[in-house]
């Protein structure tokens, strides 16, 4: 199946450092979070360039009146990190989106099937019409955990093409995965690397991001 889905790896040499932080396994816990925040805080600001709701208005300067853009308060904007690596990116993307509404999702992966399951879910029963949503997702491997939360949002209101998924390594089977169901949806990943090994760990990627992120190995 073709892929429709539009997918940007951002060329920004602060997005390919921190990148490159992040995949060196000699990196320390510590760095590698702040590898991580990093490429939140530029990533959602590759994301949200034509997704965030504006106003044109004008302003009084000291010495003029002047044409002006605000970002539209009443355009509902939700932040949607799934546990626990989805944390990693989070602080950098509200960095920039401060007055976004935080909703955890937390889902397992079964290190057999591969599949997922939700152990945590704070979604509301119903977003606000035109809700657009931001899902830092660091590791999009397989497409499961990723296309069971497009599932959970769309059940709830949620417009896929209002989506912007925040990634660091993506692997093709994911995107394939996405693209088939979720063809309007947008990706903005650091990378997309050559596939998955036998265990479902992205090739070459950064390993486990979960591990790498609390220091649990
Ligand atoms: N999750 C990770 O943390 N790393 C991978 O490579 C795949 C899934």
């Amino acid at each position: 199946m073709a892929l429709k889905l539009r997918v940007h790896v951002p060329t920004h040499p602060l997005i390919q450092h921190w990148l490159s932080v992040a995949r060196d396994e000699a990196t320390p816990t510590v760095l590698f979070r702040s590898a991580m925040t990093e490429l939140g805080r530029w990533l959602a600001y590759e994301a949200t360039r034509d997704w965030l709701a504006t106003i044109d208005t004008e302003v009084q300067t000291p010495l003029a009146t002047c044409a002006a853009t605000f970002i539209n308060p009443d355009v509902p904007v939700a932040v949607v990190p799934i546990l626990r690596a989805g944390l990693s990116l989070l602080d950098g993307a509200q960095a920039l989106l401060p007055l976004a509404s935080i909703y955890h999702i937390g889902l397992v992966r079964n290190e057999e099937t591969l599949e997922a399951s939700c152990y945590l879910n704070k979604l509301p029963a119903q977003f606000p019409a035109n809700t657009r949503v931001l899902i830092p997702e660091p590791m999009l491997a397989t497409g499961g955990t990723i296309t069971a939360v497009m599932a959970e949002l769309t059940a709830r209101g949620i417009d896929s093409s209002l989506v912007r998924i925040i990634s660091v390594v993506a692997a093709p089977q994911a995107l394939q995965k996405l693209g088939g169901s979720y063809p309007d949806l947008v990706i903005y990943s650091a990378a997309i690397d050559e596939g998955l090994n036998n265990q479902g760990y992205i090739v070459p990627g950064l390993g486990d991001a979960g591990d790498r992120t609390f220091g649990t190995f």
